[in-house]
């Protein structure tokens, strides 16, 4: 079977060109850029994202001068923040430590903030043609299925053995590069998790199709219930037509993101007038004018948003320091978790067309 799968599987990758936004010019910044956008995200919803980035920050240099609200109000959509500022961090490490130029090897990239094996791998072999094999979610499919490695592969075992086998596969090959991009267009394209497998190229040596265990592999774990969590948010409007504001500081989801202010509770039950005007100590009870119910559904949590539009007059007492108030046109330089950004959208922005 020596040779069998690398050779195969690159003649299915020149017969299945797949065009990538980031594969015009190979440069290890553009590729940096495309690999943490997609690391939680498909090819189809990260590539305008990509696209956006490069337009903003086309250059390391560019990235590591601009401000975590400037880059999060281009990542917005995307999730998983975190990923945005530990480039910000990654940007201004590489000008720091090489001067802007991009670092050339694994053991270097790999220090980089925000780079862990994956990405190194990935930067490494797509940019330099570095022999190192990429793993991600695609290439366990493809692997686990092949070989019939019936692990958990969120574990240490698992995870060992479909690197071992990968990078063996990859060092046949020959092209760290093309087999890298092949194996995750192979998986993404034709091994997906509801594979293809009648016309597939591998069909009469795949073992996992040899004992029909296409359906079960890769082993998933049980997955935990969703933590359910309700966010009571306040569109409050100022007698100037200006709505409060202020970033989330906590150590929780959309950290330092923006939001309308807001009361947690373990119920989906409405908040009354007078609680509202004790929570936000508003001196006279507000008017409530609506109410609307959206929920966001995140990997471990789901969010169950109630709205409150309520109009703030000069009765009441506002002194609450960590609000902003801002208005219309400014609205746009904050980044909002996206239900909020469609709310806001369509309950104050629009307001002005009527
Ligand atoms: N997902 C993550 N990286 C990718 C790449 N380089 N090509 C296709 N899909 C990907």
């Amino acid at each position: 079977m020596t040779q069998f799968f690398s050779s195969t599987l690159l003649l299915w990758h020149r017969q299945n060109p797949i065009d990538h936004a980031w594969k015009k010019d190979v440069l290890p910044y553009n590729i940096w850029v495309s690999e943490i956008i997609l690391q939680q995200t498909r090819v189809a919803q990260g590539t305008p994202y990509y696209i956006k980035f490069i337009k903003n920050y086309p250059t390391v240099l560019a990235l590591s001068k601009t401000t975590e609200k400037k880059l999060f109000s281009i990542w917005e959509g995307l999730g998983y923040y975190r990923r945005a500022s530990n480039m910000l961090k990654g940007a201004k490490y590489i000008v720091e430590t090489y001067n802007g130029k991009f670092p050339k090897t694994y053991k270097e990239i790999i220090e980089i903030p925000g780079v862990g094996p994956y990405t190194a791998a990935a930067i490494s072999s797509f940019a330099y043609n570095l022999p190192h094999a990429v793993v991600d979610g695609n290439v366990n499919r493809v692997i686990s299925r092949w070989h019939d490695i019936d692990e958990d592969l969120t574990k240490q075992k698992g995870k060992k053995q479909i690197q071992t086998i990968a990078q063996r596969l990859l060092e046949e090959s020959k092209e760290p590069s093309l087999f890298n991009q092949a194996i995750m267009d192979f998986g993404a394209n034709q091994c997906k998790p509801v594979p293809i497998c009648e016309d597939c190229m591998f069909n009469k040596k795949c073992k996992a199709f040899l004992l029909n265990k296409v359906g079960v592999l890769p082993r998933k774990k049980q997955k935990k219930a969703k933590k359910k969590r309700y966010f009571h948010s306040f569109l409050f409007t100022n007698h100037l037509g200006n709505i409060a504001i202020q970033k989330r500081t906590a150590k929780d989801i959309w950290q330092g993101l923006y939001q309308l202010p807001m009361i947690e509770t373990k119920s989906i039950q409405s908040i009354k007038s007078i609680e509202i005007k004790n929570h936000f100590s508003l001196g006279i009870e507000p008017n409530i004018l609506k109410t609307q119910k959206f929920s966001q559904i995140l990997s471990h949590q789901i969010i169950q948003f109630v709205f409150y539009n309520i109009p703030l007059t000069k009765e009441h007492e506002i002194k609450n320091k960590s609000w902003t108030f801002t208005s219309k046109s400014k609205i746009k330089n904050y980044g909002f978790p996206k239900t909020l950004t469609s709310y806001i959208s369509n309950n104050y922005i629009l307001d002005e067309c009527h």
